[in-house]
C-alpha cells in the first residue's frame, strides 16, 4: 500500500524522529572518525588547523559520515576501513562548506560566524582545498579503487553542481528539472557515494550496492529540499545558519520555481525585481514568504521532500529489518522533520 507524502509527514512529525537512535548504534565508531577527523587536520602551517577547527569544532551533525558508518554496519562490514571513509566524507563536506560560504557570501555557519568573515576568502578557499587534499590522501589509503572512483566521481559532481547553480543563479526561467539536476549534483551525489561506499567495504552484490546509492541519493535530494524550505523560515536563524541568504543572493530553488510559475503577471514582475534584477528593498522577503504561502510553494516542496524520502526508505527494504536498517529509516524521517 502506497502511503501518501502527507499522511507520511504527520507520522514524521507525531513520532519526533531523532538521529538518537543513529548515534547510539555507532557511538564508538563515530568517536573514532571525530578523532581521526582532528588528527588528519593537523599541518604545520598554523592556518590551516586554525581555520579548519573553527568549522569542524563548531559543530554539524556528521550526516554524512554517519551514512558511511550505518551502511558499513548493515552490510555487516567488520573492518576497519569505514572509520578512515567516513572521515575522508566529513572532509569532502568541510570543504564544501569552507567554498560554499564564500561563493554564497554567507557570513553564519553551524551556530558561528563563517570562516570567510574571520580569515577572508582566500583563506577559506585555500583551506578548502587543502581538506578536499585531505580527503583524497584518506580514501587512497583504503586502497580500494571501487571506492576511489565513487568519491573521486562525487567531488567531480560537487563542483559541476556548484557551477550548474551559478548558472540558474538569478535565472527565472530555471526549471524544476534544472533545479532537480543542480541539487542532485550538488548536495545527494555526496549523501549517495556514502552510503554506497559501506556496501563495497561489505563486499555486497550490485543490487545492494545500488539500493544503498539510491538510499543515499533520495535521502540527499529530501535533505536539500528541506533546506530550500527553511530558507524562508519564519525564524531568525535556522540550525545556525542565516536564513533569507537563499532569497539574497538570487538563488532559484524549488519554492521560488513554484511561486513564479503560479504567479500572476504582476507576481511574476515582483520575482524578475527581486531575485532576477537583484533589486531588492525592506519587506522584499516578507514578501516573497507571502507569495510562496499563496501558491502553497514551501508546502509543494516540503510534499516532494517526503516523496523522496519515502523513496529512500522503500529501497531498504531488501535488508533484513535489524536495528541499523530501524535507525536509517528514522533518520529519512529525521531529514523531512526539521521543515515541520
Ligand atoms: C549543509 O549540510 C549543506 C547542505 C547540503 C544544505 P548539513 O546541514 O549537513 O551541515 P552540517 O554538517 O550539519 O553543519
Ligand atoms: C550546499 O548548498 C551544498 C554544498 C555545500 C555543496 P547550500 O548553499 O544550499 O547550503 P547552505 O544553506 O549554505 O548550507
Ligand atoms: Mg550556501
Ligand atoms: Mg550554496
Amino acid at each position: 500500500m502506497s502511503v501518501k507524502p502527507h499522511q507520511w509527514m504527520d507520522d514524521a512529525q507525531n513520532s519526533k524522529p531523532s538521529l538518537s537512535s543513529l548515534l547510539t548504534l555507532v557511538e564508538e565508531d563515530l568517536k573514532a572518525v571525530n578523532e581521526l577527523v582532528i588528527k588528519r587536520m593537523q599541518n604545520p602551517v598554523e592556518l590551516i588547523p586554525e581555520l579548519a577547527r573553527h568549522l569542524i569544532a563548531s559543530g554539524g551533525k556528521r550526516i554524512r559520515p554517519l551514512l558511511t558508518l550505518a551502511s558499513a554496519r548493515l552490510c555487516t562490514y567488520e573492518g576497519s576501513h569505514h572509520i578512515t571513509l567516513a572521515a575522508c566524507v566529513e572532509f569532502i563536506h568541510s570543504a564544501t562548506l569552507l567554498h560554499d560560504d564564500v561563493i554564497d557570501e554567507s557570513s553564519m555557519r553551524r551556530g558561528v560566524v563563517s570562516a570567510h568573515e574571520i580569515w577572508g576568502n582566500q583563506a577559506s578557499v585555500l583551506v578548502g582545498d587543502f581538506l578536499f587534499s585531505r580527503a583524497f590522501q584518506l580514501m587512497v589509503e583504503v586502497g580500494s579503487l571501487d571506492i576511489l572512483s565513487i568519491l573521486s566521481n562525487a567531488s567531480a559532481t560537487i563542483a559541476q553542481g556548484e557551477v550548474l547553480q551559478l548558472l540558474t543563479s538569478q535565472n527565472l526561467e530555471t526549471t524544476h528539472e534544472k533545479y532537480l539536476q543542480v541539487i542532485s549534483s550538488k548536495t545527494a551525489k555526496l549523501f549517495e557515494a556514502a552510503a554506497e561506499i559501506g556496501a563495497v567495504l561489505g563486499k555486497r552484490t550490485d543490487q545492494e550496492r545500488e539500493a544503498l546509492a539510491s538510499f543515499g541519493r533520495n535521502i540527499g535530494i529530501a535533505f536539500q529540499l528541506v533546506d530550500d524550505v527553511l530558507d524562508y523560515g519564519t525564524h531568525k536563524i535556522k540550525f545556525g545558519k542565516n536564513v533569507g541568504d537563499d532569497f539574497k543572493e538570487g538563488k532559484i530553488t524549488l519554492p521560488v520555481v513554484w511561486a513564479f510559475e503560479h504567479g500572476s503577471i504582476e507576481e511574476k514582475k515582483f520575482w524578475q525585481r527581486t531575485l532576477g534584477d537583484l533589486n531588492q528593498k525592506e519587506g522584499d522577503l516578507n514578501q516573497a514568504i507571502a507569495y510562496m504561502m499563496k501558491h502553497k510553494a514551501l508546502e509543494k516542496t516540503l510534499e516532494s521532500a517526503g516523496t523522496y524520502a519515502r523513496e529512500a526508505q522503500n529501497q531498504l527494504q531488501i535488508f533484513p529489518l535489524t536495528p541499523v536498517r530501524a535507525a536509517l529509516e528514522e533518520l529519512t524521517c529525521f531529514v523531512v522533520s526539521q521543515a515541520l
